[in-house]
């Protein structure tokens, strides 16, 4: 999936964030579907350092970025047909495959699970650092633990601050929501977090239905298919557009500054952000407009739910996240 516009990379730039992976530093990286935080994937120390940085559990899986996909069996063992296929029709671009691990691989990235994650991102800024740097990058989104992914360097700066030295700037995300992962590495391929490639496209490379329901066995831990993952720190919630206008009334009466995001226009005298009503341009923009209203001074984030059609699903699971309270073990 090409990247729309040439985005211009900064040879320089790029140089500085190559020697600083070398130091086994952490740096932002822009990909197409959100901005990763990325560092050698083969050095414990370096992967030591996305963790304490993200303040993620020790024992949640990183996707390994790869420069292009012939470095598939170098990271992964028992490649199916299944997953060339893919590779071959979605790489690169926003989409991550699960496989069965090669000798080797850290138990560090891989969560200790014989699995791993691989994906070869599309974004210039990202191709040109895999190139230059000539190894594969752990990257998970680059974001404290629980927190909204970044979709501008900006928002990576916020999160980490100078403890990050190097965060490159590849303008606002494509995609601006995480890549659809496809566990392929036992049995019937199935969709472990959709994203902009729908199962329907997965499904049409393979000329074969995916699993659905949930997985049985030993169920590969996924960090963002905790409840609450992908939430803003204001009270967030997702209502019916025919709630909107009762929900603001009862706000108003607690005394709650709420902030709406819309899905096409706000009603007139609504406070807030209205998003596309279509997917591609929804999904852009969703994660800023979520960072905007969570900086405001407001009290609660209501977020007027989209259609419920498949092409909105990627759409709706992270919506749900969002406004899950935390709660228990899903608190990050
Ligand atoms: O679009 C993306 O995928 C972004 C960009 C930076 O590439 N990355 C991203 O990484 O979203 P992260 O770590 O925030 O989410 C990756 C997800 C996590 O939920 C992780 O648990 C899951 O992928 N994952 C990684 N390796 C896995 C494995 N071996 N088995 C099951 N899930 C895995
Ligand atoms: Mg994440």
């Amino acid at each position: 999936m090409p990247y729309p516009m040439p985005y211009p990379v900064d040879e320089t730039a790029v140089a500085r964030a190559v020697a600083a992976l070398a130091r086994g530093e952490a740096i932002g990286l822009p990909t197409e579907t959100v901005y990763g935080l990325a560092a050698d994937a083969t050095r414990a120390d370096a992967v030591r350092r996305i963790f304490a940085l993200k303040g993620r559990p020790a024992d949640h899986p990183l996707i390994v970025h790869l420069a292009a996909a012939d470095a598939l069996d170098a990271w992964a063992a028992d490649v199916p047909p299944a997953a060339r296929a893919l590779a071959d029709s979605f790489w690169p671009g926003p989409l991550t495959l699960i496989l069965k691990r090669a000798a080797g691989v850290l138990d560090l990235v891989t969560g200790g699970q014989e699995t791993v994650g691989l994906r070869v991102p599309s974004h210039p800024v990202a191709q040109a650092v895999l190139g230059a740097f000539g190894g594969a990058l752990a990257a998970p989104s680059a974001n404290r633990y629980g927190h909204v992914s970044p979709t501008t360097a900006a928002h990576v700066r916020a999160e980490f601050g100078d403890a990050v030295p190097v965060v490159l700037d590849g303008g606002e995300c494509e995609v601006g929501i995480e890549s659809t992962i496809v566990d392929v590495s036992r049995g019937t391929p199935r969709i472990l977090r959709p994203g902009r490639i729908s199962a329907d496209e997965v499904a049409a490379v393979l000329h074969a239905p995916l699993a659905s329901g949930p997985a049985t066995g030993a169920i590969p831990r996924v960090s963002g298919s905790l409840a609450s993952h992908y939430a803003p720190r204001t009270p967030a919630t997702l209502l019916a557009p025919g709630a909107l206008t009762a929900a603001l009334a009862e706000a108003r009466a607690r005394g709650e500054r709420v902030g709406v995001i819309g899905c096409g226009a706000l009603p007139s005298g609504v406070d807030g952000l209205a998003l596309a009503d279509d997917p591609r341009g929804y999904a852009h923009d969703l994660y800023a407009a979520l960072r905007t209203l969570d900086a405001g001074a407001i009290d609660r984030i209501v977020i007027v739910a989209p259609p419920s059609t498949a092409a909105w699903l990627a759409i709706n699971d992270r919506l749900t996240r969002a406004t899950t309270a935390r709660t228990g073990e899903d608190a990050p």
